[in-house]
C-alpha cells in the first residue's frame, strides 16, 4: 500500500460519500433490529488465541465498529482497558443496559463517550476519529469490523487505522471466509488476499489458526481465521 497518510488524503474527499450511504444503512438496522452480527456469547476463538498477542494485563485494546459485543466484556476481564467505537447509539445503550452497566456520558469531539468501568464506548462515526480522541492503543480487536464495510471503503478503512493508531501495536482479526466454489481445499488454509494486500505494507502477518467448517452444500462452508498482525516500526 502507498504511504497511508498521502493516500488517505487523495481518497478522502470520496470517503463521506461512501460511507454516508452506509452510516444510514447501519443506523437503520439497528433500529429495525436486524442484528444477525451480533453473538450472544463471547467469541471462543478470541478467548483461545487472544494470548498469542502476549500483552500486559494494563493493555488498552481499541475496538472499532464494536456493535454490542460481548467480546469488550471478556477483554475487560483479562484486565485489559477497553475503548470501542460505535455509530449507532441504539447499539452503545444496549450494551450497557444488557449488561446491567450505569455508564457515565460526556462529550469529546464528535462523540459521546459512555464509559462504566474498564469498558469505554465512542459513539460516533469511526473516519471522525482522530489519534488525540482514541489515546494510547496497545491493539487493535478486529471481529467483523472491516468487513463490515464495502470493498470499496475497506482500503479508506485500513488506511484511517493506520492515521489513528500509534506507529507500533498489534492487531488480533478474527474472520469467516467463504471459499469460492471450486477453489481447492488448501485455499482456506491461507491468509486472505485482501487482508496482506491492505496490510503487510506496515504488519507482519501471521495466520495463527483456521477452522474449518465442511458442510455437504460447498455454498455453506466457510472457514472460521484467527490473524496476529505485528508492526514492522518499533517505537
Ligand atoms: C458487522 S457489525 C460488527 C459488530 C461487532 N464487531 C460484533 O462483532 O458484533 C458492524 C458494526 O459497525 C457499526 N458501524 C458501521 N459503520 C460504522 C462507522 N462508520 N463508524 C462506527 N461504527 C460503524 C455498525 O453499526 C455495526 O454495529
Amino acid at each position: 500500500m502507498p504511504g497511508c497518510p498521502e493516500l488517505f488524503e487523495a481518497v478522502a474527499p470520496h470517503a463521506a460519500v461512501l460511507t454516508d450511504r452506509d452510516n444510514a444503512n447501519w443506523l437503520q438496522c439497528w433500529h429495525d433490529r436486524q442484528t444477525g452480527f451480533h453473538q450472544s456469547a463471547v467469541n471462543p476463538l478470541l478467548a483461545r488465541f487472544w494470548p498469542v498477542l502476549g500483552l500486559a494485563a494494563a493493555s488498552r485494546i481499541f475496538v472499532p465498529l464494536c456493535g454490542k459485543s460481548l467480546d469488550m466484556l471478556w477483554l475487560a476481564q483479562q484486565g485489559h482497558e477497553v475503548i470501542g467505537v460505535e455509530l449507532s447509539p441504539v447499539a452503545v445503550q444496549a450494551f450497557f443496559r444488557e449488561n446491567r452497566l450505569r455508564p457515565t456520558r460526556r462529550p469529546v469531539g464528535p462523540f459521546t463517550l459512555w464509559q462504566a468501568g474498564r469498558v469505554s464506548i465512542l459513539c460516533g462515526d469511526y473516519f471522525a476519529l482522530t489519534g488525540s480522541e482514541l489515546g494510547r492503543i496497545d491493539a487493535v480487536y478486529d471481529r467483523a469490523a472491516l468487513t463490515a464495510f464495502p470493498e470499496d471503503v475497506r482500503l479508506l478503512y485500513v488506511a484511517h487505522l493506520k492515521l489513528i493508531l500509534p506507529t507500533s501495536g498489534k492487531v488480533f482479526i478474527l474472520t469467516t471466509e467463504m471459499p469460492d466454489a471450486g477453489a481447492s481445499p488448501m485455499k482456506s488454509l491461507e491468509a486472505d488476499a485482501e487482508i496482506v494486500s491492505l496490510y503487510e505494507t506496515d504488519f507482519e502477518i501471521e495466520l495463527v489458526h483456521v477452522e474449518q467448517i465442511f458442510e455437504a452444500d460447498p455454498h455453506e462452508r466457510v472457514a472460521h481465521k484467527v490473524y496476529r498482525l505485528s508492526s514492522r516500526s518499533v517505537e
